[in-house]
């Protein structure tokens, strides 16, 4: 799973699974674009990736805006000189039953979860098409798949995000421009943490969530940033317009 000579982009890399997607990636001989809307963590990505001899540059963009995504593909090109893999992985999360979920949360989620991967694919093909090709990760989630009734507007955004894939796999794969869904369950990043934190008793309630996991446990940030190398890589030349769901056998089970 060689990255050797590729151009990267990675969403979200300023915290949990988009930092290890970057610094994995960057292992594996990429150039990485780390793009957060947080400054700071995305400067400390790219700090730890070039501290150990990688090549990565950090891009401060909100991927909710059309002007965010045009200027993470346009930094990564003239710094790297073209675009092979974009891993579209930023999101946030709104707690609350659907009723309690007012629109504006409902907005703000579809900018940055829904709208920016579309605009962040839609500014990438063009790159990845003169490259002769590419690999397209979006970031989804077992909630796509499965609900929660606590995440209504997530889950529908994660749903939307894997018929999204499919339709980008089937439009460009005659380019070779290659599109897959990574489906995690229950990661060990603040995002994940902040689910238990609501719970009156954030410690039984992991349990509780840990316990039904046919492999006891959360997945590291690591445990998903390895596949979306996999996905990424030539060694996964044939994969294209699916879900590899990541969740230590969570949706395996029904009692
Ligand atoms: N943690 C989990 O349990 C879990 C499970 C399934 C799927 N996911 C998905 O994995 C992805 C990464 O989640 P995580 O757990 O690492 O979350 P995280 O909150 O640790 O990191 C998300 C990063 O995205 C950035 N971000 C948010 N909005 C942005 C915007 N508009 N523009 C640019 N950057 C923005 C944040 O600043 C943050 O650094 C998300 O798509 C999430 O939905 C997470």
């Amino acid at each position: 799973m060689n990255l050797a000579g590729k151009s990267a982009i990675v969403t979200g890399a300023g915290s949990g699974i988009g930092e290890s997607v970057a610094v994995r990636f960057a292992e594996k001989g990429a150039s990485v674009a780390c793009v957060d809307v947080d400054g700071d963590a995305v400067a400390s990505t790219a700090r730890m990736i070039e501290k150990t001899g990688g090549t990565a540059l950090a891009v401060r963009a909100d991927v909710a805006t059309d002007d965010g995504n045009r200027s993470m593909v346009d930094q990564t090109v003239t710094n790297f000189g073209g675009l092979d893999i974009i891993h579209l992985n930023a999101a946030v999360q709104f707690l609350a039953l659907l009723e309690n979920t007012p629109e504006t949360e409902w907005d703000r989620m579809h900018a940055t979860n829904m709208r920016g991967v579309y605009l962040g694919i839609r500014h990438a093909l063009p790159h990845l098409r003169q490259r002769g090709g590419g690999s397209i990760i979006v970031t989804a989630s077992v909630l796509g798949i499965v609900g929660d009734p606590d995440l209504p507007a997530y889950g529908a955004m994660k749903g939307g995000l894997r018929a999204l894939v499919r339709a980008v796999a089937t439009a460009h794969g005659p380019e070779n421009i290659r599109c897959n869904a990574i489906c995690p369950g229950d990661v060990d990043t603040p995002m994940g943490a902040e689910f238990f934190d609501h719970q009156p008793n954030p410690a039984a309630a992991r349990k509780e969530v840990t316990d039904r996991y046919p492999l006891r446990r959360f997945a590291t940030p690591r445990d998903i940033a390895n596949v979306a190398v996999f996905l990424a890589s030539d060694d996964a030349s044939y994969l294209t317009g699916i879900d590899v769901v990541v969740d230590g056998g969570l949706l395996a089970r029904v009692y």
